[in-house]
Formats: C-alpha cells, sequence, structure tokens
C-alpha cells in the first residue's frame, strides 16, 4: 500500500529512542496523520511532500563527539516548523553554533520542575503558574544557546530545557513530552502542530477505511489474494476490509499450527465461515510444525521456522487457484517499527515479529499489508466499523508465533497441551471477574523448569506456569496488571488443581521495558 497520502502529515526524525513511536502516537492522537522515518528516507524522492512539520526525535548518541547521526542540513531552509526533542535539541544547538556538552555528572534522569522563563507559542497552557512537571533523561546538555535562540524554560540542572527561534520556526526541548510522566506533554504536541506548524486535522479512520479498500481494490484489480487469517483483531479486519474490496477473489487461509489457544482457532472459523460468509478454509498443520520446531531452544530461530513455514503453506496453497499474486497480512506499524533497526540510528532490534521480520526473503506472493501504518487502538476503530464481532474485536493480541514462544525452550506436544489448559483457566476467570477488558494482553506461559511439591500425600515434580497480564497503550511499552491478592489466590488453586503437568504458579511483575511483554 504505497500510496502517497494527500492529507498533511508530520514526520518524525527516529534517532533511535525507544519512545519515538509514543511520538507518532500523540500526533494521531490530534487526529493529524505522523509518519516515522529513518534517515536514510530522508533522502527519497517526495519525502517532504505534505508535510507540515518534522519532528527529531531522542536518541543514545551524542552531538559532543565527533560522529554523530545528523540530518541534512538543508533541511533547516525547507521553512517547515523543526521541534527537536532531547538529541533532536541538541542537533538543533550543534547546528547552530550552540555547545553540549556530555556531563555525566549532572546526568538528569526522571522527574524534574520545569519552571517558565518566557511565554512562547509551544507552551501555551503548558505551564501552571509558571512550573510544569515533565521527565527528562539526558547526560548531554546545553551550555551556549545557539545564536538567534532564546530560552524558554529551565530546571535546575539544565538552563536551555526549552529554546526557540521564532523566526526559524526552531524549537528544542530536552524533556520528553510523549511519555505519560510529563504533565501536559499532549499540550506541546497540540501547540507545535496546529499553533506552529498550521497543520489540518485530516486522519479520520473512516476516510481511512474508504481509502484503505480503494487502495486494495487499485492494487490487486482482478488478481486474487490469500489473507493468513488467525482469528485475532489485526488479520480478521484485513479479511473484513479486503472482502469489501474484492469480495469472491479473497481466499482466507487459516493454518492451524497447533500452537493456537485452546478451542480458539474452531470458534473463529465458524464466525468467518457462517457470519461473514468467508471464502476460508483450514489447514491443519501442526504435526509439521511440531517436528520443525522440535528440539529448538532459540526464540530468533523459533520465529524463523515458524515465518518460513507459513509462506511455505501459503505458496503450496496459491498454486491450486488460478492468479493468486497477493498474501494479505495484518502488519501493523509497531510491528514494522519495532521489526527494523533504524538505519542511521542505533535502536537495536528486539524481536523478528513473524509477519514482518521472520518472513523469508524471497517469496513469491506479494505482500499485502493494509493496515502497516496504523496503530492497535486505529485498527479496533476500523475493525468496529467494518462490523467486526465484538469477541473478536477486543480480544488481546496473541503473536503469530503462538505458544512457541510461550513456551521457554524446547517445545513437546504434551507442553502444549498442559500450556492450553492452564492459559483457558487463566483467561476464563479474567473473564468471569470482569478484568479482560481491562487488560491489554494477559497470558499464561511454561517455564522450562520442574520444582517439587506436594499434593495430597504425595511429592509433585512439575512444571512452572508463569502468567503474565498487563496494561499498555500499544504494546510498545507496558506495566504489569495489578491482580486483588483473592484472585491470585484463586488462579493459583485452580490451575494446580485442575491442569496435571502444573505444581506452581507465578506471577510476572516487571514492566516493559526492562523486559517484553511475550517471554521470547
Ligand atoms: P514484545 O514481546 O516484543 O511484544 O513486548 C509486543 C507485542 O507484539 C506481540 N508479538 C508478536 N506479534 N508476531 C506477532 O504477530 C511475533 O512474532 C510477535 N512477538 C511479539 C506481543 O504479543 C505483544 O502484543
Amino acid at each position: 500500500m504505497n500510496q502517497e497520502p494527500k492529507k498533511d502529515k508530520i514526520i518524525i526524525v527516529d534517532f533511535g529512542s525507544q519512545v519515538t513511536k509514543l511520538i507518532a502516537r500523540r500526533v494521531r492522537e490530534h487526529k493529524v496523520f505522523s509518519e516515522i522515518l529513518t534517515l536514510k528516507d530522508l533522502n527519497k524522492k517526495n519525502t517532504f511532500k505534505n508535510v507540515k512539520g518534522i519532528i527529531l526525535s531522542g536518541g543514545p548518541a551524542t552531538v559532543a563527539k565527533k560522529n554523530f547521526p545528523n540530518i541534512p542540513t538543508q533541511i533547516f531552509n525547507l521553512n517547515i516548523p523543526i521541534l527537536g526533542i532531547c538529541y533532536g535539541l541538541q542537533l538543533i544547538v550543534k547546528h547552530f553554533n550552540g555547545k553540549v556538552k556530555s556531563n555525566i555528572k549532572k546526568r538528569e534522569f526522571g522527574r524534574a520542575v520545569l519552571s517558565e522563563f518566557k511565554s512562547s507559542l509551544l507552551t501555551k497552557n503548558f505551564f501552571y503558574k509558571k512550573k510544569c512537571n515533565v521527565w527528562m533523561s539526558h547526560q548531554d546538555t546545553v551550555y551556549k544557546m545557539p545564536k538567534g535562540f532564546t530560552k524558554i524554560a529551565s530546571t535546575n540542572e539544565s538552563v536551555m530545557t526549552i529554546i526557540e527561534n521564532k523566526n526559524k520556526n526552531l524549537y528544542g526541548i530536552q524533556f520528553h513530552p510523549e511519555v505519560t510522566h510529563t504533565e501536559n506533554g499532549k499540550i506541546i504536541f497540540k501547540n507545535f502542530i496546529f499553533n506552529i506548524c498550521k497543520a489540518k486535522k485530516q486522519w479520520k479512520l473512516g476516510i481511512e477505511k474508504t481509502r484503505i479498500i480503494k487502495d486494495i481494490k487499485n492494487i490487486v484489480k482482478k488478481d486474487k489474494v490469500i489473507c493468513a487469517l488467525s482469528g485475532g483483531v489485526d488479520s480478521s479486519v484485513v479479511a473484513l476490509l479486503v472482502n469489501k474490496a474484492i469480495g469472491k477473489n479473497l481466499l482466507c487461509i487459516m493454518v492451524d499450527t497447533g500452537l493456537m489457544r485452546k478451542d480458539e482457532f474452531k470458534s473463529s472459523y465458524k464466525i468467518f465461515k457462517n457470519k461473514y460468509k468467508l471464502n476460508v478454509k483450514i489447514i491443519n498443520a501442526s504435526g509439521t510444525y511440531l517436528k520443525k520446531l522440535k528440539n529448538i531452544i532459540d526464540p530468533e530461530k523459533k520465529r524463523k521456522i515458524i515465518g518460513n513455514l507459513f509462506i511455505k503453506i501459503f505458496e503450496k496453497e496459491a498454486k491450486k487457484f488460478n492468479n493468486v499474486k497477493f498474501l494479505a497480512q495484518g502488519t501493523l506499524y509497531p510491528d514494522i517499527i519495532e521489526s527494523r533497526s533504524t538505519t542511521g540510528s542505533k535502536t537495536s532490534k528486539i524481536k523478528s515479529h513473524h509477519n514482518v521480520g521472520g518472513l523469508p526473503k524471497k517469496m513469491n506472493l506479494k505482500l499485502l499489508e493494509p493496515l502497516k501504518e496504523l496503530f492497535k487502538d486505529e485498527v479496533r476503530v476500523l475493525g468496529n466499523s467494518a462490523g467486526l464481532v465484538k469477541s473478536i474485536l477486543k480480544k488481546h493480541p496473541f503473536p503469530g508465533p503462538g505458544l512457541a514462544i510461550r513456551i521457554v525452550g524446547n517445545i513437546t506436544k504434551e507442553k502444549i497441551k498442559i500450556l492450553q489448559k492452564a492459559d483457558y483457566i487463566f483467561i476464563e476467570q479474567l473473564i468471569k471477574n470482569n478484568l479482560y477488558d481491562k487488560i491489554w494482553q494477559a497470558y499464561a506461559a511454561l517455564l522450562p523448569v520442574k520444582t517439587v511439591g506436594v499434593m495430597g500425600d504425595s511429592r509433585t515434580y512439575e512444571y512452572i506456569c508463569l502468567l503474565r497480564a498487563v496494561v499498555s497503550e500499544d504494546g510498545m511499552s507496558a506495566d504489569y496488571f495489578s491482580f486483588p491478592k483473592n484472585f491470585l489466590d484463586e488462579i493459583s488453586n485452580k490451575i494446580v488443581n485442575g491442569v496435571k503437568g502444573i505444581n506452581r504458579v507465578v506471577y510476572d511483575i516487571t514492566s516493559k521495558p526492562p523486559s517484553t511483554i511475550e517471554l521470547e
């Protein structure tokens, strides 16, 4: 879906901060389209078409060293407003001959009180009694103001925390307005987008739905599309949209890897077959998956094996029909961003998501990824307007590699069965206790450790079941969910009593970062 959007947009140049994606979300929350670009993307043709503003992200590099990631100088001459955040600010300072110093002793991490010095378009309604709590994360500090700039606000540790050059429409801030710990962070974006960039609110999901369907029609024409349907939110929305675009020329394939949640596959199949009357087929490949995954411990290897097998199956199925040229799948914007190592910036690749990084390099089918510009909550809005049933719409995200990455270590049929039972009990209890919808994602996992327990009068030696439940905005950062003690008591009892093979239940209380949502 490489159609150039005609709407106003704000681009975010990524210098590798782990929270760059949040900047994109914050802009979209104001109904303006945003896109994250790498330094390489900046040299592409038409990059600045419809761009109303540029945000330079934070990042781990330092301008105090000789070599540092930099933007092409001409960007400052495009007459497009620029907002530099953290590293972005330091880059602006460096460019206009100010000075930035690395100062290990004066590092500022965490909350800081910002004091207003002078009013600015960027900070309209941001301060309360000239103060605001902000989130800092920096070691480098501006210590000589660049020419033509003025100081807007400071903290105790950094005098030039917000600076501006009003004539040139250049703004720099040392703190992170994109994270929720910064009070009123959203106002900074609002002011930048509307008061400074004069962007119009043109990012509307209703319009997107129409555009996406039109794009699919134009791209696919008379050819056929195979849709990799798992029954999760993303692939279900894709199936409904592609169906709206090309009707009978869509063939949905549900590959049963044997690594899905208990009973889920069949119930999704029924919905698509009977309610939406889609052309849908189940391929049972559980035996093949199990064989290929035997004794595989490395999570990345698991992902690659699963991704490759998926494509093989789809290509084999495609050959049975004439003119199948496309494979449609529910890749989302965060999948793309999290799976790429941003060229020119240092965000390290964390995991190869199977529907992006886990795919083989050579494929006969062309990918159709109609949701690849969208965040999860945006997809849910789209799904709702496409008539997707609530039971799927509200489903927690489930990773493509499924239980393979929730069974830490090697995978066996026995372990899959044990885990499916424990997971079923956990999810059932969440629904019964009205907790399911309060949680972004919850699941049970199996640890590759057996420990001793006692049941009745006998000694047991069984696996540990780990429960994970997180709250999150979009899976990019997450906090563990705080369960009431009696829920934990009850769930531990039910799992240990109900699942043979598990004699201990633990609850994971780490956030992302430093951990990730999935275990592998
Ligand atoms: P992590 O574990 O990276 O997960 O914090 C973030 C979100 O992505 C999902 N996830 C995946 N989804 N294929 C997918 O389709 C994958 O390989 C994959 N790995 C993680 C995860 O469930 C969470 O929602």
